[in-house]
C-alpha cells in the first residue's frame, strides 16, 4: 500500500492526530504537508497526553519516519521548542526530515497576522494568531523566506531586506507599529541554523524513493476540508490547501501514487473561528456537546462553536477529496441524547439544496433540514467492536454512512489508542 492521504472532512480538529498516531505504527513514513503550527493534534496514548503542533503525528511512532514537507510553513522557534518538549519526555525526534523548500514564518509575519485582524475588527477572521496567512501570501508573493535560504547569509540578507522594503511601509503607516530591522530578522532566523542543517534535505527525493522501495507514507493534512483555500468557506479559511489535492503539491509525491484518501470526521460538527456554520447550536445541547466533548482549541484554547452532524459537508468532502475511507470520531460524546439530529439537506428561502450551495451567500442563509435517529444511554467508550455496541449507535452510524458518500473504516469511542472500533482495515 504505497501512498495514503489523511485529512480532516469538517472545519478541523476532527481527531486526525489520534487517526495518524494509531497508523504510525503500519507507515514508514508521516508527512505534514500545508499548514504550521495554526494545527493542534492532541494524540493520548495511554496516561501520556500529546499536544503537537508543528510536527507530524507520526513523531511519535518509532521506526517511523516523520517528514515536514514543502507545503508546510514553519516556526523555527516552535519546531525546537516542540523537539525539546518531546525530548524531555523520553520521545526520540532524531529522524525528523525538513524539506529545504518550506517557508519560514519570520517575525514581521506573526506581527502582520495580528494587526491584520485587529484591523479587520467586525471582518476579522479569528485567525490562530500565528503568521501563518502572511507567510503563505508572501510565498506567492515570491518574497518569502525558505529553509534553504538559511544556508547562505547573503541571499537571506537580501531577502529579508526586500520583503522589509514594502512591509516596514505598511507596519508603520498603516499600523502605526514599529519598523522591524533586517539585523533583528537575520539573526534571530541564523540562530536556528546550526540545529537545523543536519535534518534538512530534499524530502520530495527521499519519498519518491521510499516509495520505489516498497515504503509506505502517509500523508497527513492539517487543518480540513471547509478551511482549504479554495474549497472551504472562503474568506474564513486557513491559508493552504488542506484537502487532499494538497498533499501531492504539498509534497511532491504525485496523484497516481495515491492509494486511498481517508477522512476523518466527527459525529457532530465543530468550527473555531468566524464563519457560517449551518448546524451551529447556540443553545444547551451545544453547550452539552462542548462540555462532553471537550472541545476547547488545542493551539489557541478558544471555546469550538458546537453543532449536529452535517451529511451535505461529508458528501461534499468526499467528492472534493475523493475519499476512499471514513474515520468516525467522538460517537462517545453523543450518548444520553434522546434524538440526535443529523442535518441531511439544506434549505436557502424555500429552496432545497442536497449539494453545498453554490455561492457563500447561499451557504450563509442555508438552514438545515434535519432526520432525527434514536439516541443510546449506555456508556460505549468500553466497546471494541461494533457489535458491543447499543442498536441505536450501530443504525446511527450506518445512517451516517449511507449519507456520506464512503464507507466507514473505524469509529472511535474515546481519545485513547485503544477506543477504537475497526470495521475494515486501513492498512
Ligand atoms: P485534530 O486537530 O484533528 O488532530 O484534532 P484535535 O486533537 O484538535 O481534537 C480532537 C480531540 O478529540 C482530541 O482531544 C482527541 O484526544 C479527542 N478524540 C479523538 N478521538 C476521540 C474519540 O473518539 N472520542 C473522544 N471522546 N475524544 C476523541
Ligand atoms: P487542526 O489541524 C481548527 C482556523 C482558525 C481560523 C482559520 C484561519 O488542529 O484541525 P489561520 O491561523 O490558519 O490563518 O486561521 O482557520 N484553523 C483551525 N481550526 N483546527 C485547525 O487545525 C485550524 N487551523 C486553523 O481558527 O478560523
Ligand atoms: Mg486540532
Amino acid at each position: 500500500m504505497p501512498a495514503l492521504v489523511l485529512i480532516g472532512a469538517q472545519w478541523g480538529d476532527e481527531g486526525k492526530g489520534k487517526a495518524t498516531d494509531q497508523l504510525g505504527g503500519q507507515v514508514d513514513f508521516v508527512v505534514k504537508f500545508n499548514g504550521g503550527n495554526n494545527a493542534g493534534h492532541t494524540v493520548v496514548i495511554g496516561d501520556e497526553t500529546y499536544a503537537l503542533h508543528l510536527l507530524p503525528s507520526g513523531i511519535l511512532s518509532p521506526g517511523c519516519t516523520p517528514v515536514i514537507a514543502n507545503g508546510v510553513v514553519i516556526d523555527l522557534g516552535v519546531l525546537f521548542q516542540e523537539i525539546d518538549g518531546l525530548e524531555g519526555r523520553g520521545i526520540d525526534t532524531s529522524r525528523l526530515v525538513v524539506s529545504a523548500d518550506a517557508h519560514v514564518i519570520a517575525s514581521y509575519n506573526r506581527v502582520l497576522d495580528k494587526v491584520t485582524e485587529r484591523f479587520l475588527g467586525s471582518r476579522k477572521i479569528g485567525t490562530t494568531g500565528r503568521g501563518i496567512g502572511p507567510t503563505y501570501a508572501d510565498k506567492m508573493n515570491r518574497v518569502g523566506i525558505r529553509v534553504q535560504d538559511l544556508f547562505d547569509e547573503k541571499i537571506l540578507r537580501a531577502k529579508v531586506e526586500g520583503a522589509l522594503e514594502l512591509k516596514n511601509q505598511v507596519l508603520v503607516k498603516v499600523y502605526n507599529r514599529k519598523a522591524v530591522t533586517v539585523d533583528s530578522v537575520v539573526e534571530d532566523l541564523l540562530s536556528y541554523v546550526d540545529r537545523l542543517r543536519p535534518m534538512v534535505a530534499d524530502t520530495g527525493l527521499l519519498l519518491a524513493k521510499g516509495l520505489d522501495d516498497g515504503k509506505t507514507v502517509l500523508l497527513e493534512g492539517g487543518q480540513a476540508t471547509l478551511l482549504d483555500v479554495d474549497h472551504g468557506t472562503y474568506p474564513f479559511v486557513t491559508s493552504s490547501n488542506a484537502t487532499s489535492g494538497g498533499a501531492c503539491t504539498g509534497s511532491g509525491i504525485p496523484p497516481n501514487r495515491i492509494d486511498k484518501v481517508i477522512a476523518v470526521i466527527k459525529a457532530y460538527t465543530t468550527r473555531v473561528g468566524e464563519g457560517p456554520f449551518p448546524t451551529e447550536l447556540l443553545d444547551e445541547d451545544g453547550e452539552r456537546l462542548r462540555a462532553n466533548g471537550h472541545e476547547y482549541g488545542t493551539t489557541t484554547g478558544r471555546p469550538r462553536r458546537c453543532g449536529w452532524y452535517d451529511a451535505v459537508i461529508a458528501r461534499y468532502a468526499t467528492r472534493v477529496n475523493g475519499v476512499t475511507d471514513f474515520v468516525l470520531t467522538k460517537l462517545d460524546v453523543l450518548t444520553g441524547w434522546d434524538k440526535i439530529p443529523v442535518c441531511v439537506a439544506y434549505e436557502v428561502e424555500g429552496k432545497r439544496f442536497d449539494e453545498m450551495p453554490m455561492t457563500q451567500t447561499d451557504f450563509h442563509h442555508a438552514t438545515p433540514v434535519y432526520e432525527y435517529f434514536d439516541g443510546w444511554t449506555e456508556d460505549i467508550r468500553a466497546a471494541r467492536s461494533f457489535e458491543d455496541l447499543p442498536k441505536n449507535a450501530q443504525f446511527y452510524i450506518r445512517a451516517l454512512e449511507e449519507m456520506s458518500g464512503a464507507p466507514f473504516s473505524s469509529v472511535g469511542v474515546g481519545p485513547d489508542r485503544e477506543q477504537t472500533l475497526e470495521l475494515r482495515p486501513l492498512v
